[in-house]
């Protein structure tokens, strides 16, 4: 790849990550089905722990389900004005894809022979009997980066979102029958921005400096 190419892709993701915004106003443009379809397939490529992709995603666009979906929001009003409400969901069972991901594996030559795959396979479905609480932070670790991938990936579409932990997990497993192996990590609203939204105009809300939030060389309280 020459280095101008590089330079250009490098701006251009610097730009989605700059710019995006949480946005509560959309405009009614519909998003095709064919655009949605391209954001989780980029989502797909989001990292998770051995590569056990956790997330799967309910999207909905009824006004019905959306209507329903901002109940269970405590009545947030822009989940009703998106076009496009997702649920983002953590399976709580690390061996769920076990077997396909470390096959993968094994025929990529990423693991040397199959008692090795059998190995791996073991030890993720031993985690199945770690406590609820160590399963649903493990899901939510790796499901959060796919919430933000499925964000960032919309942005590069001209789309916004805006995640919400302000709901009723409880409520949305009851009302979209959510499988009880599924945690609601998190959900999104997602549309084209209402013209004059703030992710287009309007100042950047503080962020805390670098100086602030980074350690370099280890922790140190005193600072
Ligand atoms: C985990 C999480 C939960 C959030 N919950 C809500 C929410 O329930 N409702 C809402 O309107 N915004 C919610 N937000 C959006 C934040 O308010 C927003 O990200 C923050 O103010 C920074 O603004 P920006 O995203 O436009 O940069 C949430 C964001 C995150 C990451």
């Amino acid at each position: 790849m020459a280095e101008s190419e590089f330079d250009a892709t490098a701006a251009e993701v610097e730009e989605v990550i700059r710019n995006r915004r949480s946005v509560h106003d959309y405009s009614d443009e519909t998003v095709a089905d064919e655009t949605l379809r391209g954001v989780f397939d980029l989502a797909r490529y989001t990292p998770s722990g051995y590569n056990l992709q956790p997330w799967e995603f309910v999207v909905l666009r009824s006004d019905g389900d959306r209507e329903a979906l901002a109940e269970c929001a405590h009545g947030q009003e822009h989940v009703v004005d998106a076009p496009v409400g997702v649920i983002v969901l953590g399976n709580t069972d690390p061996a769920a894809h076990a077997d396909r991901v470390f096959d993968d594996w094994l025929a990529k030559g990423y693991l040397s022979d199959e008692e090795t795959r059998d190995a791996l396979v073991e030890q993720v479905r031993e985690w199945r009997d770690r406590s609820e609480d160590e399963n649903r932070l493990w899901t939510t670790r790796s499901t959060a980066l796919a919430a933000m991938t499925v964000m960032y990936a919309a942005r590069s579409k001209g789309l916004s979102t805006c995640p919400m932990e302000g709901f009723d997990p409880e409520a949305v497993r009851e009302r979209f029958e959510i499988p009880d192996r599924f945690e609601p990590v998190m959900l999104l609203t997602m549309g084209y921005p209402a013209e004059g939204a703030d992710d287009r105009e309007g100042p950047r809300k503080f962020r805390r400096p670098v100086d602030e939030i980074v350690h370099v060389g280890g922790f140190d309280d005193s600072e």
